[in-house]
């Protein structure tokens, strides 16, 4: 393994030496990156290899111990009498919001900063850990007050505004559990998971700011939600009032919604946490999976909140006294979940929470905050740190970073020069970045460098963390030590995802049918070298990571085809220099119609109301016809190669091999 750091003999064509375009390219030839020596871990981590390797559960028994407070203590580890419906901590007992809030204020640190919020038109919060105790415990009281109780599920669809985080923790104090839905989507997929769910209450907004405009979406929920049986009431929380709505209200419907500012103050102001058992469920997070039908991940409460509190203290070398901690996610993602809430609260530490977009009022928003709340570890995305080296350093260089000690990337894999450059121009060259792989089944962070302890290479999330067993397998199980194969994990772990919310059988077909019971399928491919390191490759199922946001691609076909003018679609993954993945969707429209640019429009359109904006394919490519075998399956992988411009491969297994030929035609002429 090479670690040299050498500067290569300048060549016609190459960037300017001395800049920083010719500085990354040097770098580029770099393959590992030692930890910078000016990083000084706050926690101790050494000892945690060899425990769990020597005895995992006996690892994560102390862990528990060590990390939660449990009103119960178990007293049995891991069931694994029935895999893979494994159990942990059974008879154990806690509550996630006693965690995340009461301990921290009764150990007397309630006027630390849970949440620094700041609002996109500049506006400023300090939500400390006493005032969200206070507002959770109020909003507790008053979802039983609207008959919420153990075991019922309540919808969330919020902005990145504080009351999401006493939202979700006022659910975990009663027992209730909730699901959240990403605020980018579209009500109607807000509507499909409420429905799948039976939501009993659903907590929304008047309206959401993006970017200078304000969206009405308490009026776009009802006209999507009006006939749902399950869903009783839905609280509204009055985020941006009438002004911003165009001077009225939003619209409530008597006897069955509530304004959340009237529901939070009525209510009693104490309400005593709920012992949950440690398998009861906290959460259901709907993710795309190979069907058109959102899968329903379900966490639940002692093995996830361990899982999250334990890999944030570790990953991120939290010290709650000194910490700022900034993760750019949504909450409604499961990044938000275990990073933004219930890791950090439960860790006590002091977060960042931004309610806006990277670009708005300016390239340099992101940097101004750093600046502003001397944030020393920041987490985001692949795809954000592409968008900003697009925008130019000279935004991030109008800002003091030097708070900056540590950075995180999640969600997809990086691209070497995007690690560089957030290396250089973001960490200034003395932060190690920690690329986590994990997955909302998952629940917590499985495969990541530990700062200041694991090498680095740009493009590798490195090893697993303690008491985690990835591996690779080839197609027909074999286990395989370096190459390319099918990641697995081959022991359960605490944060797991227990099922697919009332649908046990998927749950199995989809995660532990094809290597058997005990063995996870991920669902991606994975190369691991030489030193152990994994290098994630990307999804082998029919999902699309746009952005790390991930897409089924049947789903959005079925989105597509619901639409009068669509006779039949296809929709691939494009390699996209942007977003990691870009959708194209091969269309036949009905009656042999021919596409144009107004219908292109349409559909595009008529998919960010069914799914969200992000589902919104780059490219239509009309097509008269779709490969399909014999039995008529449509050969998605033609498909993708006619979309990136790849020679045709073997069509003969194809009904009609001419088609292809028809839409390369197409496509070449196209441009
Ligand atoms: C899929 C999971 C985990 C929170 C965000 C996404 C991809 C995730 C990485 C990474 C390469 C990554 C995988 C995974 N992925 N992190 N560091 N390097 N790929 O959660 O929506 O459940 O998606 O995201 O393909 O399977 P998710």
């Amino acid at each position: 393994m090479t670690t040299t750091d050498q500067a290569g003999a300048s060549r016609a064509g190459e960037p300017e030496a001395g800049t920083l375009e010719a500085e990354l390219e040097r770098l580029l030839s770099v393959e590992s990156f030692d930890p910078p020596a000016g990083f000084t871990r706050r926690r101790p981590v050494e000892a945690d290899a060899a425990a769990a390797a020597a005895d995992p559960v006996a690892f994560w028994a102390d862990k528990a111990r060590e990390l939660l407070d449990w009103d119960t203590p178990f007293t049995t580890v891991l069931n694994d009498a029935n895999p893979p419906f494994y159990k942990w901590f059974e008879d154990g007992e806690l509550n996630i919001s006693a965690n995340c809030l009461d301990r921290h204020v009764a150990a007397g640190r309630g006027d630390r900063v849970a949440f620094h919020w700041a609002g996109e038109e500049g506006e400023r919060r300090a939500v400390t850990y006493a005032d969200l105790l206070d507002e959770t415990q109020r909003l507790a009281n008053g979802l039983r007050s609207l008959g919420v109780g153990r075991g019922d599920v309540v919808g969330i669809f919020l902005p990145m505004i504080p009351q999401v985080a006493a939202a979700m923790l006022a659910c975990a104090r009663i027992g209730a559990v909730h699901n959240v839905v990403f605020g980018g989507f579209a009500p109607s997929a807000v509507k499909e998971r409420m429905e799948v769910s039976d939501a009993k209450v659903l907590i929304t907004v008047d309206g959401a700011r993006r970017k200078g405009r304000t969206a009405p979406v308490k009026a776009a929920v009802d006209a999507e939600m009006g006939d749902l049986k399950s869903l009783e009431r839905i609280v509204v929380v009055e985020a941006v009032g009438a002004a911003a709505l165009g001077g009225a209200r939003a619209p409530m419907t008597p006897g069955r919604d509530v304004w959340y500012e009237e529901l939070v103050a009525a209510a009693d102001p104490v309400c005593p946490p709920e012992p949950m058992s440690a398998e009861a469920p906290l959460f259901i997070l709907y993710s795309s999976g190979s069907t058109a039908k959102p899968k329903g991940i379900l966490h639940t409460t002692g093995g996830y909140l361990l899982g999250a509190t334990y890999t944030y203290q570790t990953v991120f070398d939290i010290d709650p006294e000194s910490d700022v901690y900034w993760c750019s996610a949504d909450v409604g993602w499961i990044t938000g979940h275990s990073y933004i809430i219930y890791g950090p609260l439960s860790s006590g530490a002091t977060s960042v929470m931004y309610e806006g977009a990277p670009d708005y009022p300016d390239f340099d928003v992101w940097w101004k905050l750093i600046d502003e709340y001397k944030v020393t570890v920041f987490y985001t995305a692949p795809t954000a740190i592409r968008a900003c080296m697009k925008w130019g350093a000279q935004y991030p260089d109008r800002h003091d970073l030097s708070s900056l000690r540590l950075l995180g990337t999640v969600g997809e894999p990086i691209n070497p020069k995007a690690w560089l450059w957030y290396h250089k121009v973001i960490g200034g060259g003395r932060c190690p970045i920690v690329d986590t792989w994990w997955q909302t089944e998952t629940g917590a962070i499985m495969i990541s460098p530990i700062p200041g302890v694991t090498a680095t290479k740009p493009g590798s999330a490195t090893r697993p963390l303690p008491g985690i067993t990835p591996a690779l397998l080839t197609e027909d199980g074999q286990p395989l030590t370096e190459g390319t194969g099918v990641l697995v994990i081959t022991q359960p772990w605490p944060s797991m995802l227990r099922t697919l919310y009332k649908d046990d059988e998927r749950f199995v077909k989809t995660y532990f049918s094809r290597f058997g019971p005990t063995t996870y399928l991920v669902g991606d491919a994975a190369r691991v070298d030489a030193d152990g390191y994994f290098w994630i490759i990307g999804r082998i199922d029919d999902v699309i990571n746009v952005s790390g946001h991930r897409l089924s691609t049947a789903e959005v076909e079925s989105a597509i085809v619901a639409h009068e003018a669509v006779a039949e679609a296809a929709v691939v993954a494009q390699a996209d220099e942007q977003t990691g993945q870009a959708i194209v969707a091969f269309v036949t429209l009905a009656g042999g119609r021919a596409g144009d640019d107004a219908t292109v429009a349409e559909l595009r359109d008529h998919v960010a109301t069914r799914i969200g904006k992000l589902a919104r394919p780059k490219r239509i490519i009309w097509a008269e016809d779709l490969p399909k075998t014999r039995s008529g399956k449509i050969m998605r992988r033609l498909l993708r190669d006619v979309a990136e411009g790849r020679a045709l491969g073997d069509v003969t297994t194809l009904r009609d091999p001419t088609v292809m030929a028809a839409l390369a035609a197409k496509i070449a002429e196209a441009g």
